[in-house]
């Protein structure tokens, strides 16, 4: 009996790609707005959605990923080099880790500066430090830098790959992680 793997991605899968996609562009955005946190910064309307959306972002990335372990990606297209497809596997694997390691380290510089941290006012999220915990004020730049250097510049690698797939080479990578097609 031959098992043909699927030839796209789960409904599952694409949904929380193109669901993280856009909250993170929202976050971004937020980020970008919202008050520069100082030491006696207040917590604003903004810098408070900035910490529901992290949080939110985070507990879809631990969904995700746990998704992601236990359903295979489909195969990769035949056609396309094995260096690109492998390059393309290190770029999406930093990815996830990056969407983990900087909303925690945002998770613990809200912490360390001993700011109210609540998932859309509906219930409070607990402090990973004691506020101004010896150590660990490096958590806010470091946030700040992975963010903007890490996610933005991978993101943009993996987006333009994903547009020389359809646009130039015609193939159906992008195809795979397209809702209906
Ligand atoms: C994927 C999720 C996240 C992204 C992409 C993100 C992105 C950013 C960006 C771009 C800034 C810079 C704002 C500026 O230019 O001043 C920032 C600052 C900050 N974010 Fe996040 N953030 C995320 C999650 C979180 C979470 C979950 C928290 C807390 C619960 C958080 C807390 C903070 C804090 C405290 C700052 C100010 C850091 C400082 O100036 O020292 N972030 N974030
Ligand atoms: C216009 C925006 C985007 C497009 C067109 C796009 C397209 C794609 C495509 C076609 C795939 C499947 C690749 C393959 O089958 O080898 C994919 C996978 C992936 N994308 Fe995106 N993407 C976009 C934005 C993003 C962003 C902003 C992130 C995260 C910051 C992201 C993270 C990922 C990850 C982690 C995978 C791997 C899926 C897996 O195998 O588990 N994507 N994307």
């Amino acid at each position: 009996m031959v098992i043909t793997a699927p030839a796209r991605y789960t409904r599952t899968a694409i949904v929380l790609h193109w669901l993280i996609f856009l909250l993170l562009i929202v976050q971004f955005i937020v980020g970008w707005s919202m008050p520069h946190i100082g030491r006696n910064t207040p917590v604003t309307t903004l810098i408070s959605v900035h910490f529901s959306l992290g949080v939110l972002i985070l507990a879809l990335i631990v969904v995700r990923l746990a998704w992601r372990l236990t359903h295979a990606a489909p195969p990769q297209d035949a056609s396309v080099p094995r260096w690109q497809a492998n390059l393309a596997q290190v770029v999406q694997w930093l990815l996830y880790l990056l969407l983990l390691v900087v909303p925690l380290l945002g998770w613990l510089n809200a912490s360390y500066r001993g700011m109210p941290i609540t998932f859309f006012e509906m219930f409070p999220v607990p402090p990973l430090l004691a506020t101004h915990a010896a150590g660990w004020s490096w958590t806010g730049d470091i946030h700040i830098a992975v963010a903007e250097y890490g996610i933005l510049v991978l993101a943009g690698l993996h987006i333009a790959a994903a547009l020389y797939h359809h646009f130039i080479r015609h193939d159906r990578v992008l195809q795979r992680m397209l809702p209906g097609a």
